[in-house]
Parts: structure tokens; sequence; C-alpha cells
């Protein structure tokens, strides 16, 4: 009935995957079942507490008021500063925006920039949001799948092979969710050889994940890499990854001056400024050493490998142990075709995780949600008890399968998809 009140866009967006696993999650608890989930893309640790008492001093201090749109002097400062320090990036305070969320940004970046007829490509796996926010910008996505044994990274020659006269955007995630893959400076380099030849081509690079790395890793953000693609890179970056503030809401960018003004305007017309208390705090959070994160990321790396030891245990599971972020994006070939113990054939990535589900009570995210099917995304940012736990129990539920059916054994039984 009400459906006939809502505009055509909303025929192009889907709700985020990961918003309706959480949905599938709650009900299942409703019923009284206990569910572990590998699914979330947060961390479990309590925001740092100097960075939370920034925000309560700021109640007190009755900093509770607008601000200017794009965020407040301090915090300007604060992330011109971070850019110089950590990626030696200068800009000033008209090339900098906070914004609610690194989200709103690329949002507000791409409603800026993209209308009927231009492209972005987006490497494939991919964060959910992506395609949605460029088909809500009336833009067309063009998704590169990238390869699991070239490390998921995007390479020169499917670069060159995507771009178009019509290509406005390429969206580049490093470290990447869902894959952890995090190109090295060399790698960005060479996408930029192919990115000077194409002037049309603005550059998103989503850095969100840049602390979280681990094995001695290197980060180099593409701006960086290619100082010469300056003037069309937007760098985007948050506070919820690395600072484990995704309640908070408050990510920033830096870019060109027309391309920030144009995102505060769309902000001066749409949320306005980011909340002042999250604001406060993200200046903590930039300005005060992190000396929370050697443990974060000891901690991390722990959960990692024992993950990682699971699916190397299990029989239909294979994957790579990511040097960055906080997720496995595991292979899971080898379970699609096989049997439940009720006679189901999983039929794909998506059957596989719904099985987890309702057999393990572990959720994990299947691969097509993230545009590459046949992989399993596992998040492992919970405590270590319940990680134990939900290895064992996937461990277990995997050990029940059957193997493959024939066709002529699989006549007549029922097909999960
Ligand atoms: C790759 C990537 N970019 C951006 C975001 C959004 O971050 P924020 O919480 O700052 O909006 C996420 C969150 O999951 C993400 O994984």
């Amino acid at each position: 009935m009400s459906a006939q009140f809502l505009a055509p866009r909303m025929r192009r967006v889907r709700p985020s995957p990961t918003a309706a696993i959480a949905d599938r999650v709650r009900a299942l608890q409703q019923q009284g079942i206990d569910i572990i989930s590998l699914g979330l893309g947060e961390l479990d640790f309590a925001t740092p507490a100097a960075i939370g008492q920034a925000g309560i001093d700021a109640i007190r201090q009755d900093e509770t008021k607008y601000t200017a749109v794009g965020g407040t002097v301090a915090l300007k400062a604060a992330i011109i500063n971070k850019f110089s320090h950590d990626n030696d990036l200068h800009f000033t305070a008209q090339e900098v925006i906070a914004g609610t969320g690194a989200k709103q940004l690329i949002f507000n970046a791409l409603q800026a920039t993209l209308s009927s007829g231009l492209e972005a490509i987006i490497p494939a796996p991919y964060w959910v949001s992506y395609p949605d926010m460029v088909a809500l910008a009336d833009g067309e996505s063009v998704i590169v799948a990238t390869q699991e044994q070239a490390g998921w990274k995007l390479t020169p020659q499917s670069l060159a092979a995507a771009i178009t006269p019509r290509t406005r955007w390429l969206i580049l995630n490093s470290p990447s969710n869902p894959t952890g893959a995090l190109y090295s400076r060399e790698e960005l380099q060479a996408l930029a050889e192919i990115l000077l030849a194409a002037p049309q081509v603005l550059i998103l690079a989503d850095d969100i994940y840049e602390t979280l790395r681990y094995d001695g890793a290197l980060f180099c953000t593409l701006a960086q890499a290619a100082p010469a693609l300056r003037e069309r890179i937007l760098t985007v970056n948050g506070f919820s990854k690395g600072f484990s503030m995704t309640g908070w809401r408050l990510g920033y960018a830096a870019g060109p001056e027309w391309l920030i003004s144009a995102m505060t305007t769309l902000q001066s017309q749409s949320t306005s400024n980011p909340c002042s208390l999250a604001q406060a705090a993200g200046v903590a959070a930039l300005t005060q050493p992190a000396d929370f994160l050697p443990q974060w990321l000891a901690t991390l790396v722990r959960r990692r490998d024992r993950v990682m030891a699971m699916i190397d245990q299990v029989d239909g599971l294979s994957a790579t142990a990511p040097q960055a972020a906080f997720y496995i994006f595991a292979n899971c070939s080898g379970l699609i075709g096989k049997s439940t113990p009720t006679g189901v054939q999983l039929r794909d990535d998506i059957a596989v995780a719904d099985y987890l589900l309702t057999e393990a009570h572990v959720a994990t995210l299947p691969g097509t949600a993230f545009g590459t099917p046949g992989y399993l995304r596992l998040a492992y940012a919970l405590d270590d008890a319940l990680l134990e736990s939900a290895c064992q129990k996937i461990a277990n539920a995997c050990g029940e399968l059957c193997p493959t059916l024939t066709e002529h054994e699989s006549v007549g039984k029922a097909v999960l998809r």
C-alpha cells in the first residue's frame, strides 16, 4: 500500500546486508537462541578512556551547540596535523571536512559529483555500501573482480580495461573490508600511472582501517604514493575502526577545495555539523598518543590466528591470513554442494552462511554481499572465549556435512538456497 508513496530512487537501493543479518540474529535471539556473531564490522574494545573523557568534558563545558558545518577549528587542525604527521600530506582548512562518519562523507562526495550516465569503478570484493551509494547518486557501478591469488588487489590491467570516458570515480579501499588487502606504495604507483592518463577520473581512497595492521605491514595512501594525482583524490578516514568509536559517528576527508566545498554545502542542507561531543572526542583521539593500539593489535592478531587455525582444520574452507583490518574472507567453495545432516544440499555461499547461522548459531556474511560469491566474511572482533566457541561450532557444523551427492543421488532432495 505505502510503496506507492516511495520515490523511484528507493527501487535502486537495497538495505545493507550487514543490517539484514543483524535483524536475523535478533529474531533468533528473541526465540531464546544464543547466537555468536562474526558478522559485525566493529571492534568489541571500549573507546579509549581519555577519548571518552574528552566527550564527557565537552558536555560539562557545554560544548553542546551547533559548530561550523565541516567541523570545529580544533578538529580540523587535528585532522590536518594527522595527515601531515602520518601520511606526509599537507592540507589547508578549506581542504578538509569532518562528517557524521566516513559513510556520510563518501555519500556526500558521490552525491556532489555523480549523475546519470557517469560510472564509478568498484573493485570486488567491496564494502557493501559503495554500489548502493553510487546508485542513490544516479551513477552506475562498474564492478571489477579481483582475484584471491592476486591478494584481492586491483591490477593496472583490469583498471585500464574498466576506464571509459564516462568514468567519474575509482573507489579504492585499503586496507580492505572484507579482505584485509593492503596496497603497497609500488602497487599504488602502478595504478596511478593508469589514472594519470585518465584525467576524467576522481579517486576515493577509503583509508578507514589504516591503523589496524599486523606483522609489521606498512601503510601508504594513494595521495602519498602519487602526488601528481593530488588534485583528483579524496582521502577518507574516520574514528570508527581505529579508535573503536562506531557509535560516535565521526569521520573526515581531505581533497581538492572545490570538492570539499561542495560536500560542505550538501552537509549544510542535510545533517549540518557532526555531533559536537564526538568532535571534541575526535580531537583527543588525534592528538593524544595511541598507547592502546599495541595491545589491540596483539589481541587482534591472536584472534586472527585462532580463526585461521580453525579454517585450516575445516575441510572445505581456506583463506590466506590478512595483514590488516579484522576480517577473514574465507573461500567456502569446498562446502558448496555438500549436504546437511538433514539432506539439504548447500547450493551457494548464502546457503552456507544460513546453515552456520541456523545449525551452528554463528553469524557470518556471505561473499555474495560483497560482490564475490563462494566466500564467507568472518569478523574476528569479538571476545576470545566467544571466538573460541564460534570456531568450535563452525568446525563441528562443517564436520557434519556430507560429501557432494551425485545428480542421481540428489534427485528429490531439498535444496537450501
Ligand atoms: C570500508 C569502510 N568504509 C567506511 C565505513 C564507514 O565508517 P563510519 O562508521 O565512519 O561511517 C566502513 C564501516 O564499516 C567500512 O568498512
